[in-house]
């Protein structure tokens, strides 16, 4: 019998990636192809749905292809994607009514604002577990729904897409909505997608009428929610459709919240930190959904078929692997393996700290008008020191979050997996243990987002019976432990909320 597999989509904000699993939760194969970011005015930032799902599709026949693959060898595919990116498009014909609003875009800062002012914070707290925030799915829609192109029927005649809306002519979805529905023709989303729409009473499990209301968005338009892990999938390939097999689609998972599935974050109390164009910091919590007094957020942060929802407490850094991309883009570094070699070549940032708010900031501080800023430079300040301070702020960002963290769950962090591109990097893992003062732990398998839709997939097909046999899978690769002193972390670590403060509320548009 011919070997069979699980694959995994993973539509994430630079780009889409298809991978290849087997039973031990090794790579088999892989493909990625970026896309284009489109920033039509500063601050906002949106991608094109059409470029995506073509995207998607020629990365899954690549990697199939490069692996001498079948796709009947697939027994499942899993999806796990950016979160809060929104889009809508027209139920007949499939195609979006406008670019999809990715989760960077700033454009309803305004529109939090009036929620704010209105005293709405808490009430949007209370059901969704969200902080109001222009990041997530709720004012995306609605904006998209008051200022994209009306459908003409003539010359003098348009259709209003509210209208259309509430007559279920129009769907909404995050990515993994779209990639499910241009996979199978079904209009589903995963429960730790939905939890991010600012839309979703995440204990009641259901769309909230009343935030519906709020934000104007009629239920028809909204997808079915279901299970991360689902026996009863969420349709199948089309057997003529581009992949030529027909093959489950059974499992899908918000990037975050697949890293913490990928790294086997089973038990309450673990927690991982993924380091891509922003850090998430997700704790598993359990069957409670614990409220946050820090400005962290409380999300779901999965559910297998049949069972109850597990939740998370999470710190949404916006801006950290971007950051190192940022220092390439006006020449500081060549690419991101310099950072390294350029940050040991000094002993420290002369008192250089570089905040890089270039989308607001988000937890725990929460201010969408937050913008970039480089603080303390003098005539002696190098390339070398803005670069390394660069790389601590990714480490008291961190920080940050490891101590809201602790004090909401009265968990002390002892021990931290993290994963992501920026962990390749040994300086910032060491870093990163030697500021938060904790162990620093890299697995073996780093693209954890990807293994952990597999896993999805995987048991939702029977391909993998129990999650401990997920659990032998996962394996370390290195541990960082603390080589600074606690004294030392805090001096540092002491004047980087000074550095914060200048870069709140700066933006005027
Ligand atoms: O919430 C946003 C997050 O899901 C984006 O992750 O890895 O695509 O930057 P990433």
């Amino acid at each position: 019998m011919e070997d069979t597999y699980i694959g995994a989509i993973d539509q994430g904000t630079t780009g889409t990636r298809f991978m290849v699993f087997d039973h031990a939760g090794q790579v088999v194969t892989n493909a990625y192809e970026k896309h284009e970011q489109i920033y039509p005015e500063p601050g906002w930032v949106e991608h094109d749905p059409i470029e995506i799902w073509e995207n998607t599709q020629s990365v899954v026949l690549a990697a199939l292809e490069q692996g001498g693959i079948d796709p009947t060898q697939l027994e499942a595919i899993g999806i796990t994607n950016q979160r809060e990116t929104t889009l809508v498009w027209d139920a007949d014909t499939g195609k979006p009514v406008h670019n999809a609003l990715v989760w960077q875009d700033r454009r309803t800062t305004d529109r939090v604002e009036d929620l704010e002012a209105a005293g709405k914070v808490e009430w949007i707290r209370e059901k969704t577990g969200l902080e109001a925030d222009a990041y997530f799915s709720a004012t995306k829609t609605e904006w998209i729904l008051d200022n994209a192109e009306p459908l003409k029927l003539s010359t003098s005649r348009t259709r209003d897409l509210r209208e259309r809306a509430r007559d279920g002519e129009l769907l909404m979805g995050t990515i993994d909505a779209w990639l499910i529905y241009n996979l199978t023709g079904n209009h589903i989303t995963d429960v730790t997608n939905a939890s991010r729409t600012m839309l979703y009473d995440i204990r009641e499990l259901s769309w909230d009428a009343e935030l519906l209301e709020e934000f104007d968005v009629p239920e028809a338009m909204l997808p079915e929610v279901r299970p991360s892990s689902d026996a009863d999938f969420y349709g199948h390939t089309d057997p003529d459709g581009f992949l030529g097999a027909e093959v489950p689609i059974a499992g899908a998972l918000g990037d975050q919240q697949a890293a913490l599935f990928g790294q086997t974050c089973f038990d309450t109390g673990d927690a991982k930190n993924t380091y891509g164009t922003g850090s998430f910091y997700l704790m598993n919590t359990g069957s409670e959904a614990v409220s946050s007094d820090h400005g962290l957020l409380t999300t779901i942060g999965f559910q297998m078929s049949g069972e109850p929802v597990q939740y998370a407490l999470e710190g949404s850094i916006f801006v950290t692997g971007a950051a190192i991309e940022w220092l390439e883009d006006v020449d500081l570094i060549n690419n991101a393996a310099q950072t390294a070699e350029l940050a040991r070549s000094v002993d420290s940032t002369d008192g250089v700290y570089m905040v890089p708010a270039f989308t607001g900031l988000g937890a725990p501080h929460w201010d969408g008008r937050a913008r970039g800023t480089i603080v303390g430079m003098t005539r002696g300040t190098r390339k070398a020191h803005i670069v390394r301070a660069t790389l601590e702020a990714i480490a008291y960002q961190t920080r940050d979050i490891a101590e809201a963290m602790e004090a909401d769950s009265g968990v002390t962090t002892t021990s931290l997996r993290v994963d992501g591109g920026a962990v390749k990097n040994d300086f910032l893992c060491q870093l990163q243990s030697d500021i938060i003062q904790t162990d620093i732990v890299r697995p073996e398998v780093d693209e954890t987002t990807a293994l952990g839709s597999a896993y999805a997939a995987g048991l939702a097909v029977g391909y993998w019976d129990t999650i401990d046999e997920l659990r032998d899978n996962w394996q370390i690769d290195r541990e960082f432990e603390p080589g600074l002193s606690a004294a030392d972390a805090d001096r540092m670590y002491s004047r980087w909320d000074d550095a914060v403060e200048r870069s709140l509320n700066w933006a005027t548009e």
